[in-house]
């Protein structure tokens, strides 16, 4: 396996097959992310939440899954970086070797601009719910809390337009890398992206809306 793993991340396809399986982990977790989250509209007081929360947070597995995770992430980005490199290389040197799909896209072109946005947000976003968190907290309250602020709930807006933006073209350039094309059912994959992408975005987006307009369930 490690072996396998060092021997595709060496080669510039590999990478780029690392980076889209990497990405599509990190959507299956934003998919699971966003459903546990809905829980805060379960009920008035973010009671629902905060059972959600020590639900997960008792459950031994946590730090596993939380190392899983930093890893996918670290890697992806890794990833990213050398791959843009290396297309950029690639436009410069007229070779054949380039590793993007055909014309370059207002999506594709804005990969690393909305992933280091994301990448911003993530570190606001861990200070505020992971770092805070704390035995007895309810995190109910730090969201209502740190999303009832301007900075915070502003910060939260732009992450989220960032993460609509990049997974709007990542989903389906992923199928692409992995070779998963067919004239039929690619351009259908096109528009679920773009529906993911958007439904991700806005649904995270919404929480910092109702709690910022509308005060959240307090
Ligand atoms: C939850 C967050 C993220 C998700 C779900 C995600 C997902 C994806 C996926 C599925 C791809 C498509 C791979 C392909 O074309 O085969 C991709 C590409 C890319 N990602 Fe991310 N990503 C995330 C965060 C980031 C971050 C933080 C960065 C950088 C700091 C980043 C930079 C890029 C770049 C530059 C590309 C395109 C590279 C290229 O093809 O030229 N991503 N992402």
């Amino acid at each position: 396996m490690l072996s396998w793993l060092s021997r595709t991340a060496s080669s510039s396809i590999g990478k780029k097959v690392l980076m889209a399986l990497t990405g599509l982990c990190l959507i299956g977790f934003l998919v699971v992310h966003l459903l546990g989250n809905l829980s805060f509209y379960a009920d008035a007081d973010g009671a629902a939440f905060d059972h959600y929360a020590e639900t997960l947070d008792s459950n031994p597995l946590l730090p596993i899954a939380e190392i899983g995770l930093l890893v996918l992430f670290v890697a992806h980005i890794a990833l990213a970086l050398r791959v843009t490199a290396q297309n950029r290389d690639a436009r410069k040197k007229g070779y054949a070797v380039r590793t993007d799909h055909g014309a370059r896209t207002p999506g594709s072109a804005t990969m690393m601009l909305t992933g280091l946005v994301i990448l911003v947000f993530l570190v606001v976003h861990l200070a505020h719910f992971r770092l805070q968190k704390a035995e007895g907290v309810s995190m109910a309250g730090l969201v209502r809390h740190e999303l009832g602020k301007p900075l915070g709930a502003g910060v939260y807006v732009v992450g989220m337009i960032a993460l609509a933006m990049h997974v709007s073209h990542a989903f389906q350039s992923a199928l692409q890398t992995l070779g998963i094309n067919h004239p039929k059912y690619t351009p259908l994959a096109r528009k679920f992206s773009l529906v993911l992408g958007v439904v991700l975005g806005l649904g995270f987006a919404t929480f910092p809306l109702y709690v910022f307009f509308l005060g959240g369930n307090a």
